[in-house]
């Protein structure tokens, strides 16, 4: 594909198909992503693929937990507080999915079973975990793994699969170390899941918004 094709075309996908994606693919999207450029060449993002039953595991008790109305304690804080700008920009995206689910503002079980979905990792076979060493220095390592994750998503495209980067992995970070060896000295990032994309669902079809290049450029000339 070619590169300003695969970036404007690249979408997060919520609906994947049930057919599993063979390991050559993954470990080829991965080796893409090491070539992500990073602060002095650290490559510091440190990665973790799991699929399989003990990713059933995981998505079964990462919804439950969503459902038992367990506090999240994510390892990188989420954001919350926003200008009133991304705050709409938020808002717009979270009514666009639920549209194009079909699910009404007031229809509070569709938008639990959506939530549920979303914890359930949009019932994708693969994901995909960052994590970071405690030693090196956060905010760095941070604009480092963006990349890395950039170009994993841009491969995967690519390649044909779907993938959406879910915060929603990692808000019960004890789920995660209870069930995969991630050593104490490593934070947990970020999450992004991997399949072969639905494309008949309206929910990987919806229309996206970008703002306009003016609301974010200043251009300084002279
Ligand atoms: C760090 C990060 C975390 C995200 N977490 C979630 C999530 O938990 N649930 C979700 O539905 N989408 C999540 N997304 C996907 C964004 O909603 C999506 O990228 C954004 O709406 C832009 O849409 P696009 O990826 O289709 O261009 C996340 C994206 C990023 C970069």
């Amino acid at each position: 594909m070619e590169l300003r094709e695969a970036i404007l075309s690249r979408r997060s996908i919520r609906k994947f198909l049930k057919q599993a994606v063979p390991e050559k693919l993954i470990k080829e999207i991965l080796t893409d992503s090491q070539w992500a450029p990073s602060w002095g060449n650290t490559q510091p993002w440190e990665i973790m693929v799991i699929a399989g039953p003990p990713l059933e595991e995981f998505k079964q008790k990462n919804k439950e937990a969503l459902f038992n109305g367990i506090k999240p304690k994510p390892e990188i804080q989420m954001p919350e507080v926003f200008t009133s700008q991304l705050k709409q920009r938020y808002v717009d995206v979270g009514k666009n999915v639920l549209q194009s689910l079909s699910i009404g503002r007031k229809d509070l079980d569709g938008r639990l079973n959506y939530y549920g979905d979303m914890f359930y990792l949009f019932d994708a076979p693969v994901m995909v975990l960052f994590l970071l060493d405690k030693n090196v220095l956060l905010e760095y390592a941070m604009l480092d793994v963006g990349l890395c994750l950039q170009t994993l998503l841009l491969s995967a495209h690519d390649k044909g699969l779907g993938a959406i980067v879910l915060a929603a992995s990692v808000n019960y970070p004890d789920i995660l170390r209870s069930l995969f060896p991630i050593d104490a000295n490593k934070t947990i990032v970020i999450g992004a899941v991997l399949g072969w994309p639905d494309r008949e669902a309206p929910v990987n079809g919806f229309e996206r918004q970008r703002a306009n290049l003016d609301e974010t450029l200043t251009w300084i000339k002279s």
